[in-house]
């Protein structure tokens, strides 16, 4: 029997599912199979008037000011949120796979199907009004997205900036996050209007967005669809947390540090102290938790692709791979 998620996907394979998501491949698709009715029997049971009813987690209204700029803004109350709602506005329910038993399900599904952790993914419920949607922006994250009710147009076009670890709308009235200024060029960061690609989505359909992908989106109808958005970290995530991990302990790198530049910490020998074994097993212990360990005969395009040879530079620090290439083997400092 065919999980909810790989119904949906039919006629693709669970396995090509797999390689079009790890290969940061964007598809749509919606499903032939004649387990169909089965899924849009659950499907049926979720309604706008549920979501206000049941969800206890965070709301952001999605909205466009008077002057045409994109903002995405906390909302305090439920009712705030259904009056924004019948003003046209937006809504974004955060977290829905807490209590909403279909999200809980897909998510399951899906991180069965990648081998991963189910906590590398978080569902948000999008309920958006006729004619309302999101204006171009990416985010750095992947995103599945199943549409439940109504019509809704999406434009998605690729992104010069690869993997990018932080959102940006160009209409938003929020600034560049400082981040992205560090590795992606103002020209880089415009739409490409001759790669823009125009998808349907209806009850049923799919839609899978590499991290980064641009995304437009209008609703034809009202419309109800769900996010599964990834959580899954990149290798510079893991080194930030296990430096921080490792060195949060020491209680003289927690001191402020003085006006007169005196430190009571041998940073050289620190450094080299925590330098390899350290770092390895507490990058491996992270990858284990969230269910990348021992896979020895699987490809794992993310971590074989930062990495083209068996040694890697960032800044000082040296990593070398093991040669299934599937986890860090040695960390060295580098002068
Ligand atoms: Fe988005």
């Amino acid at each position: 029997m065919p999980s909810f998620l790989e119904t949906l996907i039919d006629p693709l394979e669970a396995g090509e599912f797999a390689n079009l998501f790890w290969d940061k491949t964007p598809f749509s698709c919606h499903s032939a199979s004649r387990n169909i009715e089965t899924v849009y029997s659950q499907i049926n049971a979720i309604s706008i008037e549920s979501l206000f009813q049941h969800h206890d987690g965070k709301i952001r209204l999605h909205k466009i000011n008077s002057l045409g700029q994109y903002l995405s803004v906390e909302c305090k109350t439920l009712a705030e949120a259904q009056t924004s709602f019948a003003n046209g506005t937006s809504v974004a329910f955060l977290n829905v796979e807490s209590w909403l038993g279909l999200a809980q399900t897909i998510r399951d599904n899906l991180a069965n199907i990648l081998q991963i952790s189910p906590t590398c993914f978080e569902c948000v419920a999008f309920a958006t009004p006729v004619g309302s949607g999101v204006p171009f922006h990416f985010d750095g994250t992947e995103v599945l997205i199943l549409q439940l009710y109504g019509k809704k147009t999406w434009k998605i076009a690729p992104n010069a900036v690869e993997f990018p670890t932080v959102p940006f709308a160009p209409s938003c009235v929020t600034p560049i996050i400082p981040e992205l200024e560090l590795y992606a060029t103002p020209e880089s960061l415009m739409v490409p209007l001759d790669k823009i690609t125009t998808i349907e989505l209806k009850t049923g359909s799919l839609l899978f967005l590499p991290r980064g992908y641009w995304h437009e989106t209008k609703s034809l109808e009202l419309s109800i669809s769900l996010s599964f958005v990834s959580q899954i970290p990149s290798l510079l995530d893991l080194l930030m947390n296990a430096i921080r991990k490792h060195f949060v302990k020491i209680p003289n790198w927690r001191c402020p540090i003085r006006p007169n530049g005196i430190c009571y910490v041998d940073i050289e020998k620190d450094l080299k102290d925590f330098a390899a074994d350290a770092l390895v097993s507490v990058v491996n212990s992270e990858l284990s938790r969230l269910g990348f360990e021992n896979k020895k005969n699987s490809t794992h395009g993310w971590l074989n692709e930062i990495r083209s040879s068996d040694e890697s530079r960032s800044e000082n620090i040296k990593l070398y791979f093991n040669t299934d290439r599937k986890s860090v083997m040695k960390v060295k400092l580098c002068g």
